[in-house]
């Protein structure tokens, strides 16, 4: 018989829900109390925000579908796509304004008014009234009627501004000068007055010779340092974001820490494979750095995201071919768009070839022939990834801790792009409570290999091939994993939802060319634990005895006497279903059991 590796102790202490358990979605029609996960972590070292951010923000932000175009109703229209669509419920809960919310955006570059429209004479930020349109003529308020559509809706409302004296499209900025003097107690007081929950604020237009300090890191740290202030003197809980864009002069990672919640790691990323895999690849160095309440940011995901065209001729039902203004970023393996949810036409199919553009052209063809009749210029949107590059985006942002902060049209989402950011598997790796950014094991030959420990034992493991063909044959032994390669474990693969058992090494057929496997590795010890966490308080903690029975005996290497309490447990929830439990959660506890069994072999 053999000792189990870790003390009995631990696995009674107070753990988070699982994301296997979670997934089940037994906790949604709320027949059990749930144990409140720790807050202990809050105490030492936490940063500045209030303890915000303890796992890595999750959203939307305009910039990277939209650019310049930001309104009101886009934003509002997209937090009500979030409301109703799942994102909300699957914990998508920033809606972030990025730059030109400000007055001023239609000044050309060259009018030197356009950096200063933004700023009323006391100093205040002016919302832009035509595109963010005040609650009356006359007021400064068009931020808070935002705000205030986005909190009805439970949601969150993020903004942007910039350390420099205008953001980088040439708006006005916090800096004000002479000798590093700042907006930043104006600009944050007026955050907090119009309800903003989160702060992006950018490194554009920094005059660095104007600014205390001696290296570049001491004036980025001086100026981030200020606002940093200026939003907990606020007294409101606002998310703090040092988006200093992969500054290669800056070590943003150094001093961040301790004054925001997330910092960018890198570069605008774009809807490509190689922006994706430039950007993971810099973050992924930076995995010391993150942590619950500070987090590496590489950037917004970029799922469902690509270039809009239009319909240059009429595209009937029936049609696998698309005749589009542009083809450009369409990829073969891509989803294409079509129609909008607003005319009741919105489809999507996978893209087969990429031709040329114009009514004459050749078009794109698609896998599956359109459903509805699309009128010649209506809107197209084509994904910049393929489904499986898009897959690893999430899988390597959920596995780094990365902040999921879509950067797409949410509106009109495809139903393929919207399945990955609802995985709640992929979501509760990266919402991980231990908030672990994943480190990487192997790299060689554009074969990536990641493990991330997760807060009730799990690891998870993926693998990732950047290569450009099929990486077949991986295997993985489980002491390099840092698991006991004496034991059994479950692997679940987070994407096709199926579980496994592992012994000796994880071995993974083929991982095709830009595609990732992500595998929840547990043990049967861990899935005692998680199944106790879910059934403790129920019928007087009966079923929990039974369970700590179990883990006693497992604990001490008598996995014959685990079985028999196992089995006695089975009886017991068998007995209860439809009574003490609802039938639903009966089904799925004893469906845990029986793998926890399998796994022990009783
Ligand atoms: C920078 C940022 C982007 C976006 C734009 C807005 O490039 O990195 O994410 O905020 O500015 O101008």
């Amino acid at each position: 018989m053999r000792t189990l590796p870790r003390p009995i102790t631990r696995l009674f202490a107070a753990r988070p829900i699982t994301a296997r358990l979670l997934t089940a979605g037994l906790l949604a029609a709320g027949s059990l109390a749930v144990p409140a996960a720790s807050g202990a972590a809050l105490a030492a070292g936490a940063p500045a925000g209030h303890g915000l951010a303890r796992t890595p923000p999750m959203g939307f932000n305009d910039w990277n579908a939209f650019g310049c175009n930001v309104s009101a109703s886009l934003v509002e229209q997209t937090a009500l796509a979030m409301h109703t669509n799942g994102m909300q419920a699957a914990g998508y809960d920033y809606v972030n304004i990025d730059d030109c919310w400000m007055a001023g955006r239609d000044i050309p570059r060259t009018d030197p008014t356009r950096a200063t429209a933004g700023r009323d004479a006391d100093g205040h930020l002016v919302a832009d009234p035509v595109y963010f349109p005040p609650s009356a003529p006359g007021r400064n308020d068009g931020i808070k009627v935002v705000a205030d559509y986005v909190h009805a809706l439970g949601l969150k409302l993020g903004i942007y501004q910039d350390t420099g004296r205008t953001t980088c499209q040439g708006l006005a900025g916090t800096y004000q000068g002479p000798s590093g003097a700042t907006y930043d107690a104006i600009d944050a007081g007026d955050f907090a007055s119009w309800g903003v929950d989160y702060v992006k604020d950018d490194w554009c237009n920094v005059p660095l010779s104007d600014v205390p300090g001696a290296t570049r890191d001491d004036k980025a740290n001086y100026l981030y340092t200020q606002m940093s202030q200026a939003l907990q003197a606020t007294g409101r809980h606002i998310v703090f974001e040092a988006a200093t864009l992969g500054d290669p002069g800056l070590s943003t990672y150094t001093w961040a820490p301790s004054i925001s919640n997330l910092w960018r790691t890198t570069t605008d990323i774009s809807p490509s494979f190689s922006s994706m895999l430039n950007n993971f690849t810099v973050n992924s160095a930076l995995a010391q750095y993150a942590g619950p309440g500070h987090w590496n940011d590489p950037d917004m995901l970029e799922i469902g995201t690509g270039g809009f065209s239009t319909l240059a001729a009429a595209a009937p039902a029936g049609t696998t071919t698309v005749l589009v203004a542009s083809t450009s970023r369409a990829i073969v393996g891509g989803v294409i768009r079509i129609g909008t949810a607003a005319a009741g036409d919105l489809e999507s199919a996978v893209v087969t070839s990429v031709g040329t553009a114009g009514a004459a052209g050749t078009g794109i063809t698609v896998a599956t022939p359109l459903t509805h009749d699309h009128p010649a210029g209506e809107q197209v949107n084509k994904d910049g990834m393929t489904l499986a590059e898009e897959q690893t985006e999430f899988t390597l942002w959920a596995q780094e801790a990365a902040p999921l902060i879509a950067g797409t049209d949410v509106v009109n989402l495809a139903p393929q792009d919207l399945a990955m950011y609802l995985n709640p598997e992929a979501v509760a790796i990266d919402q991980d409570p231990l908030g672990v950014q994943a480190t990487v094991l192997s790299n060689a030959d554009s074969h990536w290999v990641l493990v991330r420990p997760l807060a009730n034992g799990d690891k998870s493991v993926v693998l990732f091939n950047a290569g450009s063909t099929p990486w077949s044959g991986a295997s993985l032994p489980l002491d390099s994993l840092g698991l006991d390669a004496s034991q059994r474990y479950t692997a679940r693969d987070v994407w096709a939802h199926t579980d496994g058992t592992v012994t000796g090494a994880l071995e993974v057929a083929s991982v095709p060319a830009h595609g990732s496997v992500m595998v929840r590795v547990s043990s049967a010890a861990d899935q005692l634990a998680d199944q106790l966490a879910l059934v403790g308080h129920v019928d007087g903690g009966s079923f929990a005895a039974q369970l700590r029975a179990a883990i006693r005996a497992l604990d001490k290497g008598r996995t014959r006497e685990a079985c028999g309490a196992l089995d006695g447990y089975v009886h017991h929830v068998r007995a209860q279903s439809g009574k003490k439990l609802r039938t639903e959660l009966a089904a799925q506890l004893i469906a845990n059991a029986r793998r926890i069994e399998g796994l022990l072999g009783c």
